[in-house]
């Protein structure tokens, strides 16, 4: 049973703290398994009287308490599990708090811990109260000044926010560092790094000409790897010069890369800590969607410099103003860095690439958590564990209400809206609202008599909106009339709330074109406008348009780009989707019709008892495929894209209830048949796309033709014939890159026999064995292989190179095996070892276990037999789970 409790936080009780605390001042004896840590500031009463000062804290031990320079004894304070009290009198009290904990035993790696024998911190969002009591919330903001005291040989590296003001030897061995940060921030904004790494750093002058230092840090030995982290941090400040006007505002930024971290990286003020798969990089060793992730990660924290650190959150419902602008801000600069250099229709087919692969992930990852237990607005309204919270909504779909902002602005409005954010709230804690209402100020002024008021409800609602669409053509009045439907049902805790007002339409934005027959774009008349491409606003329950001069029948091309976030329900022909793969101008459109084909084709085959290839839709999706495959004005890039089936986890969020198996099943059948059918084709795009012999470049040209190369291997090799394992084998024993050695592995663990795959299995360990970030792939193509079940994993568990404490480790074989292997996971003992390991886990780390959890939080969307089988393991789990994390999601999963 559970044996920590939270009760629940609601949005609407936020208060504001009692006390300002201007300045603290901490010193930390730093030792692996016992810290020391000294906590002194002046808290002054907002309003005379009396007052409680509550300050969190959690797993410490209390050395000592002064009050105004008075020891006090336990009489005079009150101390449970979470929280120090200690009544007041004084206006302005000092405080000085010892306290004690033990980075060792820390495996939640929350607040202080032990990762590769060096010293880290993690405190958003509750994290520093595992390191002092304080009022650990993201309004209470304040001066820091750190003062580090360790041994000199364990920590010859001691480090902080902000500026190094001053280091000195210490008798007996130690030596102290004391850091300073000019700027005011929230607990979770603090970090300290100790221990003994390499450096690789830089000297850059910003945009007025100050001289910053730019520094990547990684472990003794890592540092030949640092280099595409560093270039991607100055090109990361760079953009954020040109594209958004914002200087980095310190002059000193560093990068710690930790082998043990929880998520991505985190964006503590001037000491951003990175999981080591964000930082580490060499061709040998990485694959490009790596590079590109790393580039992105990194970007992401810096821009949270701005959007984030210098602008923070008022409290932390308010997660999603941070979170979703920077988002936002990675994509258009990934987007950006993909389109550098090119000509402009090159670069929008670039560009697409990347909004391409960003709606993939809201589609798979946010999608189905609207679909679930846990769906909640982008500001939710309540929670538990507010670790919970770090979820695809707040993040992808926070993202996607800032694109609709831009989108609904245009970018030089977007810009003045924010400019006018950072002059109304820089050095503040705000709320959503306090965003909106700046964009709002320019929207309105610039656009008379609207305003964002029905906009706004983005913030409110949870849900993917659906959208109908009902088409209409007069030939007489040679008049196309569109009307489209939103619906916005209650989902997840919404329908908990029975009383709660009917949901009201969201303001969505649509962009749209028409093509005629021949799919060339039709320039036709709305409103007295004439153009190819138009931007509707849906921002009632119904409404309809009606475009004039349109000479025939015309094919609607729709939600380009994906202007909004919502699920379409449009009846359209095979035919009309062939025509829009085949011509439409809209790069995203012309995918998403290619998409649309393959789901069709998809399910349908999922549904027939033989699974049958002799179906319509299947003739279509070959027919695109044969034509696109035979395009060679569209970019590398994005052909891999255009031609790649839907994952199986995409495919689910359009079924209810979903057929896994059948998926699986079917995919694999539309796979063989494709490369069956086109083998012709695949085999000469292998060819190709090869590379002529140079060294390794992860530029996004090149990258294109090994992601198209690859995928033309994956679609040969699902045949399983001896001509295409060759092929797998021979690029196996000549690449001279990750990307194109881990294809050829994938080929040959998912395809072929295991007496051929061991052996390959074998030599890349040997060959990696040193690298844990290659083990985890070596981990991860097995765990994903159709050939891996239940059984197998449990043996890949044994292995001397597996441990669960390893966050990444841990990814690499469980949760890949519970989430992207569908033909084995959607069994019985799938469904048991999945439950067995959030219990392990949760011993561990609550966050990790709470996020495995989740993996089938949606049960009762599963047909049957899975979903029985999940309910049983979700009862099992509610008895044994510990956790606040792991509770609060087996309490919302049971309670739908
Ligand atoms: N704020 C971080 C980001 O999005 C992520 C983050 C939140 C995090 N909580 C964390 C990272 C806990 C590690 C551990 O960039
Ligand atoms: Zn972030």
């Amino acid at each position: 049973m559970r044996t920590e409790i939270s009760p629940t936080i609601n949005r609407h009780d936020w208060k504001a703290f009692a006390f300002h605390i201007p300045d603290i001042s901490l010193t930390l004896e730093l030792d692996n398994d016992l810290t020391t840590v000294t906590t002194q500031f002046t808290a002054t009463m907002l309003h005379e009287g009396q007052h409680v000062l509550e300050l969190q804290g959690e797993e410490l031990t209390l050395v000592s308490l002064k009050v105004n320079g008075q020891l006090w004894d336990a009489s005079r304070y009150s101390l449970d599990a979470q929280m120090l009290r200690i009544p007041l009198e004084t206006t302005d009290s000092q405080i000085e708090i010892i306290s004690q904990c033990s980075p060792a035993q820390n495996s939640a790696l929350m607040g202080l811990y032990v990762s590769n024998q060096q010293l880290f911190t993690q405190c958003e969002p509750e994290g520093f109260r595992r390191i002092t009591w304080f009022a650990d919330r993201p309004d209470v903001m304040s001066r820091y000044r750190v003062t580090l005291i360790g041994d000199a040989t364990r920590y010859p590296l001691m480090l902080s926010n902000g500026n190094l003001i001053a280091t000195k030897q210490l008798p007996d061995g130690r030596q102290q560092a004391i850091w300073e940060d000019p700027f005011p921030k929230p607990s979770y904004l603090f970090a300290v790094v100790a221990g003994n790494f390499d450096c690789r750093e830089k000297r850059v002058n910003t945009l007025s000409g100050r001289e910053v230092l730019l520094q990547v840090y990684s472990d003794l030995g890592d540092g030949d790897k640092t280099e595409w982290a560093l270039e991607s941090l100055e090109r990361s400040l760079r953009w954020d010069e040109q594209r958004f006007g914002l200087e980095l505002d310190l002059d000193r930024y560093m990068i710690v890369a930790a082998r043990d971290f929880n998520m991505g990286a985190m964006e503590n003020k001037g000491l951003n800590v990175f999981n080591s798969a964000y930082v580490l990089a060499d061709p040998q060793t990485t694959t490009d969607a790596s590079y590109r992730d790393i580039e992105a990660v990194i970007g992401h924290e810096y821009f949270h410099n701005w959007t984030g650190n210098r602008v923070t959150c008022r409290d932390w419902f308010q997660l999603s103003l941070k979170e979703g602008l920077t988002v936002f801000r990675e994509q258009e600069f990934s987007a950006d860095m993909l389109a550098d250099g090119l000509d402009s229709a090159e670069a929008a087919s670039a560009k697409a690439v990347k909004r391409i692969d960003d709606v993939c992930t809201l589609r798979v990852a946010q999608f189905s958590e609207d679909r679930g237990p846990m769906a909640h607005p982008i500001r939710p309204e309540s929670y538990e564990e507010i670790s919970n919270f770090y979820t695809a909504t707040i993040y992808e779909k926070g993202a996607e209400v800032i694109r609709m902002q831009h989108t609904l602005l245009g970018e030089a409005d977007f810009q003045a809206g924010i400019k006018e954010y950072f002059r109304r709230h820089d050095g503040q804690a705000v709320t959503c609202d306090d965003f909106i209402d700046a964009m709002d100020s320019v929207y309105s002024r610039n656009n008379p008599g609207k305003n964002l008021n029905t906009f706004r409800r983005w913030y409110q609602q949870a849900g993917t909106p659906t959208v109908t669409v009902q088409e209409q053509y007069d030939a007489a009045t040679r008049q196309y009339r569109l009307t489209l439907r939103q619906h916005n049902p209650a989902v997840g805790i919404e329908r908990l709330n029975t009383n709660a007002a009917p949901k009201q339409p969201l303001l969505i934005p649509i962009k749209m074109g028409l093509l005629n027959q021949q799919g060339q774009p039709l320039r036709v008349e709305l409103n007295g406008e004439h153009q190819h491409e138009f931007l509707l606003e849906l921002d009632q329950a119904e409404q309809s348009w009606t475009f004039n001069h349109v000479d025939s029948q015309p094919v609607l091309s729709m939600l380009r780009d994906f202007s909004a976030p919502v699920q379409l329900h449009h009846e359209q022909s095979l035919d009309t989707l062939q025509l829009l793969a085949r011509f439409d101008s809209n790069s995203f459109g012309r995918w998403e019709a290619a998409q649309q084909l393959a789901r069709m084709a998809l399910l349908a085959l999922s549904s027939s008892e033989q699974h049958s290839v002799d179906i319509a839709s299947v003739q279509a999706v070959v027919q695109v495929w044969e034509e696109l495959l035979q395009d060679h004005s569209l970019s590398p890039a994005y052909l891999a894209r255009i031609l790649s089936l839907p994952s199986v986890r995409e495919l689910q969020t359009l079924q209810d209830p979903m057929r896994p198996l059948d998926l699986a099943a079917a995919r694999h059948t539309l796979q063989v048949h494709l490369g069956t059918r086109l083998a012709t084709l695949w085999q000469q795009r292998y060819e190709q796309h090869q590379l002529p012999a140079q060294p390794y470049s992860p530029d996004a040209l090149s990258a294109g033709h090994r992601a198209l190369k690859n995928l033309a291997l994956h679609y040969l090799a699902a045949t399983a014939s001896y001509s295409a394992l060759a092929l797998a084998e021979t690029q196996y024993d000549n690449a001279n890159n990750m990307t194109d050695s881990l294809a050829a592995l994938q080929a040959i663990v998912y395809y072929a026999k295991p007496a051929v795959s061991q052996p390959y299995l074998d030599r890349f360990y040997a060959q990696w064995q040193h690298n844990p970030l290659v083990v985890d792939r070596w981990f991860s193509v097995q765990a994903c292989s159709p050939q891996t079940d239940v059984a197998a994993l449990r043996t890949l568990m044994q292995h001397p190179a597996f441990t669960l404490r390893n966050p990444n480790r841990a990814r690499s074989l469980i949760f890949q095996f519970c989430m992207n292997n569908s033909t084995s996971i959607h069994r019985p003992e799938g469904y048991e070892f999945w439950a067995e390991q959030v219990i392990a886990l949760d011993a561990l780390n609550p966050e990790i276990a709470a996020r495995l959890a989740r993996a089938f939080d949606n049960w009762a969307h599963y047909a049957e037999p899975q979903r029985h089988a999940l309910h049983t393991a979700f009862l099992r789990l509610q008895e044994q789970a510990q956790s606040a994390n792991v509770t609060e999601i087996i309490g919302k999963a049971l309670n739908i």
